[in-house]
């Protein structure tokens, strides 16, 4: 009876201790483990990157703005610069159009004698409003979302995809 006793009171320590050992474990693992996949879990967050002050954008003609972003790609923040043409027809309403073709991602050059869109690589042709007119590109430029705050636009990263 007694050898049983000191059994189970051995089988409680070592429980005890594997316990103790499994708390302190999971106390210092969670916050290192989040420590090492915090910085890829904000891995393409959405935001707001300031284009220009509305004074540089030009009425009815797509102007092109290069503002560099950094976008912090797991543990890689990485600097670049984005193509954005901003389009106005009355000064209220701003389209922010990406210059990166949707056929293999040329960049696209506007054509103000033709009021088009050109992609050199393969001859995609674009219309004013980002729609395709001709060529292999199989959508519209990607467009961004805007805002105004203080005279200045703002566009959302990353652009949307909208299919034709
Ligand atoms: S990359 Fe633009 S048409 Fe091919």
């Amino acid at each position: 009876m007694k050898k049983h006793e000191d059994i189970s009171r051995r089988d409680a320590m070592k429980m005890a201790i594997s316990l103790f050992g499994g708390l302190i474990g999971t106390t210092l693992g969670i916050p290192a483990v989040a420590y090492i996949i915090g910085p890829a879990l904000k891995m393409d967050k959405a935001n707001w990157i300031r284009v220009n002050s509305l004074s540089a954008i030009e009425l009815e003609t797509p102007t092109l703005f290069k503002p560099r972003v950094t976008r912090q790609n797991g543990w890689v923040a990485e600097e670049e610069e984005v193509g954005i043409f901003v389009l106005t027809e009355d000064g209220r309403d701003y389209h922010a159009l990406s210059n990166i073709c949707t056929h293999l991602g040329c960049h696209v050059h506007w054509i103000a004698e033709r009021e088009q869109f050109l992609s050199p690589c393969h001859n995609g042709v674009f219309d004013k409003h980002r729609y395709v007119v001709s060529g292999p590109p199989p959508r519209p430029l990607d467009e961004f979302e805007t805002k105004i705050e203080d005279g200045n636009l703002y566009i959302q990263l990353p652009a949307i995809k909208r299919a034709s």
